[in-house]
Parts: structure tokens; sequence; C-alpha cells
């Protein structure tokens, strides 16, 4: 489905950046993993080492890509951290790779595609849609995901660029990002993890796949998805 692509996904080594990578490798496509820790990498995805909240190392890991058809901005950092008393520390943190480091990969990645367009796909959030009582500032840094892709198609059919842009906003999935976003509440971490069945990075690795092989044509902009456990 995905013969001769070659995809770049941020936050390779973990959770839903893994799934995708391992699902779509399966469908043919060839997959670069951005991330920090690039040893935590199967060997089937080509490592491409970098901290997103450094400018400076997001264009040297550009700098080093041929060609790129497709980029998944996926990589992200969830802090339970309120307007009220959050720390600005992790406000930053957040802000710089879930929203700054997004927008210039996107930017970069956008001078590799071919002439006939390729295809950005953010991983956002339903914190992007609407505000959980716990959502505080990483709430924030996913609606600005969902306004910087909007910006971004509207400013590539501006210009009569083809490169399609679309977004994933799941609820719950079960990865070690709940693990932050939880901490100091484990008890309550556990407790939903009993009661709730979670959205497994599988299933946002199919929902990926499905945006990614759309016929030309199609840009599916974004696709929300929630377990049927989850109630808010
Ligand atoms: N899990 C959920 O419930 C949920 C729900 C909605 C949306 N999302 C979104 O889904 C995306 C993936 O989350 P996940 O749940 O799969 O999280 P995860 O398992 O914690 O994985 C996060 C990934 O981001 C990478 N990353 C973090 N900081 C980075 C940095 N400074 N530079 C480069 N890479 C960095 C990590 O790699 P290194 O540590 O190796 O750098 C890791 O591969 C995020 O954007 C998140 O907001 C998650």
């Amino acid at each position: 489905m995905l013969n001769g692509k070659t995809i770049l996904i941020t936050g390779a080594s973990s959770g839903i950046g893994l799934a995708m990578a391992e699902l779509l490798i399966k469908n043919g496509a060839r997959v670069l993993g951005l991330c920090r820790s690039i040893e935590k990498l199967p060997s089937e995805i080509i490592p491409i080492s970098c901290d997103l909240s450094e400018p400076s190392e997001i264009e040297t890991a550009f700098g080093k890509i041929e060609t790129l058809d497709i980029l998944v901005n996926n990589a992200g950092l969830a802090h339970l951290s309120p307007i009220t008393t959050g720390d600005p520390t992790q406000w930053e943190a957040m802000w710089k790779i879930n929203v700054q480091g997004l927008s210039l990969c996107s930017q970069k990645a956008l001078k590799l595609f071919p002439k006939t367009g390729g295809h950005i796909l953010n991983i956002s959030s339903m914190s992007g849609h609407r505000v959980p009582p716990s959502g505080g500032f990483y709430a924030a840094t996913k609606f600005a995901v969902r306004a910087i892709t909007e910006a971004l198609r509207a400013e590539l059919k501006g210009v009569g660029n083809a490169t399609r842009v679309s977004s994933i906003s799941p609820g719950f999935v079960d990865t070690p990002l709940l693990d932050i976003y939880f901490e100091g509440r484990e008890q309550q971490l556990k407790q939903t993890r009993e009661t709730m069945t979670m959205l497994t990075p599988d299933d946002i690795a199919k929902t990926a796949l499905h945006i990614l092989s759309a016929p030309k044509g199609v840009e599916i902009n974004d696709v929300q998805l929630r377990s049927n456990d989850q109630a808010i």
C-alpha cells in the first residue's frame, strides 16, 4: 500500500509512534524514526537522533534526509500542569515539543517533499477539541496543534501545494505517556487502567494507515477516536 514511500515518524521509540512505524513498514514503507533514545528503535527503523526541543538539532536531523514523502508529527509530552498551579518549566517543555517542534519539522519536511506533494499527519488529541478538568496547559498545546493543522492546510492550498494535511485526535491510549501525565496520581491511573479498556497504540496505527493510504484526491482532515469506555 505504501510501497516506495519514505516516512519520517517523530517519537518512534515508544507507544503510538512505534506501533505506527511497525505497521507502516509491514505495508511497504521505509520508515525513519526520529527521537532521542535511538537505541530503543527496532533494527528495521532507520534511526535519526534528535531532541525536538532544540531547533538546531531539528535543522541537523533534516539535513541528513535526502527524500521524504510523508511526515508523521507524533512525538509529544504530557504533564498534568494546571494553569493555576502548574510549573512553567513543564509548560515550556510541552510547548517546545508539542507545538514548536511539530511546526519546525513540518516546515523542514515541506522542502523535501516531491513537487507533486507529500502528506503531513499530526498526532493531536481529544484534548485539542474539548478541555477535560485536568486538561491544563497540555490541552492548550493540543488546541495549538489543531490551529496549526488548519493554518498549514490553508497556506498550502493558497499556493497550490498538493501536500495533504491530516490529524488524529485520540482519547486515552495506554502508553508510557500516561505514567508522566498521572505523576502524583498513580492510584488514579491504576484505577483507570483497571476500570477502562483504553485505546491501544495499534488502534491509532490502523487509523494512520487508513489516512496515509487514502486515494491521492482524498484528504482526511481529522479522525477523533475514544475508547467506548471513555465518558469525556
Ligand atoms: N497516550 C495517550 O493517551 C495519548 C492521547 C492522545 C494523544 N496522544 C499523543 O500521541 C503522541 C504520542 O504519545 P504516546 O502516548 O505514544 O507517548 P510515549 O509512549 O511517551 O512516546 C513519546 C515519544 O515522543 C518522543 N519524544 C519525547 N520528547 C522528545 C524530544 N524532546 N525529542 C524527540 N522525541 C521526543 C519519545 O522519544 P524519546 O524519549 O526517545 O525522545 C517517544 O518516542 C503524543 O503527541 C501525545 O500527545 C497520546
